[in-house]
């Protein structure tokens, strides 16, 4: 091959790459490497998103100047970021500048682990100078509210900032005493400005709610620093079944005055032991994954007198017959716990009983039926089988003896459905048969089935 010819290749590709690593350059410097909105789009007006990504900045640099550990807890804003992981091909195609935080709503929100910041209005004082408007909700301080003492006292629950229409809303999460975190619901009073932030948009306002301990990551967001929780998918599911019931101390205690709780020893080594039970039962079936709330007397006991009846001798837990695994059994055996019944079948009112220091946990499981929800009931002598019927629930978070439980969100219609219109009267000689107001017979299981269906321990 002549030599000319050689040179003009190499020559030429010499040309290429250079070519080509400037289109590289170029792209990068267009594209890549700049974070967040270009400050004016082509026609030199501010977009509505240039707008709030400048409100999050300003307000962001705050927070890291005042120590104010905030995490986005935006719905919006981490659903699109959930989505992201999913699609993490996609993610360098659609990569406008300002693509999880600016989300279309004029809202967004992030939370404050209240125990890790001591309040410091130096932090208003500079958001103000900085333009921002402050709204600051309080409401009641839970935590001060038991049986002895009903709170008065009042605790900051969320600030509103505004600038240029956008609010950025910083909800303040409680430790509470069943180590999880809370936030209260918002609440209007009539004092105040109704029209300085679309309240019905806000995420987390509707109803207070209890969290666990999230673990967060600190990241870069549209080229802002923040902090989010680790597990982006786990915290969304967490929030939408976060709703949390405070227990109605205000009507316990008056409940408590006409009927005082038993304060002799045994009474009070069953509260002992009922608190162990729950406890355990909780880390048990958290373990497992299955959700579980309190049931007839337990239920009963947190809603009317916000603790344990104790003449009713056992706990009782409902369970989802979906949520129903093979090895719960072998779980509670594990964890030291003697099975001591098992009525019915999977498909059909079944039914466990465990005993742990002689005392039995109820485990009931709930068939959902058009509209209405029931569990079986067996009588071992007999054969006979019971129906109890509820009316459709949905399940929130509460707290008895220092435990984040669940309960149905709709206690008042399901305790009145297994109790009727005088359960707030004690009744000590409770017959499972005939006395629940939502009792039927169903008739008899098949004798031949009865060494499968009626274990008895
Ligand atoms: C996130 O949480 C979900 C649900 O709790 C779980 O199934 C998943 O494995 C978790 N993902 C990671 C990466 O830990």
């Amino acid at each position: 091959m002549p030599r000319v010819n050689r040179t003009g290749v190499l020559t030429l590709l010499i040309i290429s790459s250079c070519v080509f690593l400037l289109f590289q350059l170029y792209y990068y410097r267009k594209y890549v490497s700049k974070p967040g909105p270009h400050i004016l789009s082509r026609t030199g007006h501010l977009t509505a998103s240039d707008v709030q990504w400048q409100t999050l900045k300003k307000l962001l640099a705050l927070a890291q100047r005042f120590r104010l550990p905030l995490f986005l807890v935006d719905t919006a804003a981490l659903t699109l970021l959930s989505q992201d992981a999913l699609q993490q091909r996609d993610r360098m195609v659609r990569q406008p500048p300002c693509s999880f935080l600016c989300t279309g709503r004029p809202v967004t929100s992030f939370a404050l682990h209240v125990n890790s910041w001591k309040y410091d209005s130096a932090f208003l004082s500079a958001a103000e100078q900085k333009g921002f408007e402050l709204l600051e909700m309080r409401g009641e301080d839970p935590r001060l509210a038991s049986l002895d003492t009903l709170s008065g006292e009042e605790i900051p629950l969320r600030f509103l900032f505004r600038l240029h229409g956008y609010i950025i809303q910083v909800v303040f999460l409680y430790e509470r005493s069943g180590n999880y975190l809370w936030h209260g619901a918002l609440r209007l009073h009539a004092n105040m400005d109704r029209s300085f932030a679309p309240f019905k948009l806000l995420d987390y306002g509707q109803h207070a709610g209890a969290y666990d301990r999230p673990e967060l990551v600190l990241t870069v967001l549209d080229g802002l620093d923040i902090r989010i929780p680790r597990n982006i998918s786990r915290f969304l599911s967490e929030q939408r079944n976060a709703r949390f019931l405070e227990c109605r101390y205000r009507d316990a205690r008056n409940f408590l005055q006409l009927y005082p709780e038993d304060s002799s020893p045994e009474a009070v080594d069953f509260r002992r032991k009922v608190k162990t039970l729950l406890h355990l039962t909780a880390r048990i079936l958290a373990h497992l994954g299955i959700p579980f709330w309190l049931s007839s007397g337990t239920c009963l006991g947190w809603f009317r007198q916000c603790g344990i009846i104790s003449y009713s001798h056992d706990v009782d837990i409902g369970i989802f017959i979906v949520d129903y695994r093979s090895d719960i059994i072998t779980a509670f055996r594990d964890a030291g716990m003697s099975l001591k019944h098992k009525f019915g079948k999977v498909e059909d009112s079944l039914e466990l009983s465990f005993l742990s220091d002689d005392v039995k946990l109820d485990i009931f499981f709930f068939y959902e039926d058009g509209d209405v929800m029931w569990n079986g009931g067996t009588q071992a002598k007999s054969g006979r089988k019971f129906k109890y019927i509820f009316p459709r629930f949905s399940l929130c978070w509460a707290e008895l003896l220092e435990l984040k439980v669940r309960v149905p969100c709709e206690t008042p219609d399901y305790i009145r459905a297994n109790y009727g219109n005088t359960w707030s009267i004690p009744v000590r000689n409770w017959d499972w048969k005939s006395s629940p107001s939502n009792v039927q017979e169903n008739g008899v299981w098949p004798l031949s089935e009865w060494a499968e269906l009626i274990q008895v321990y």
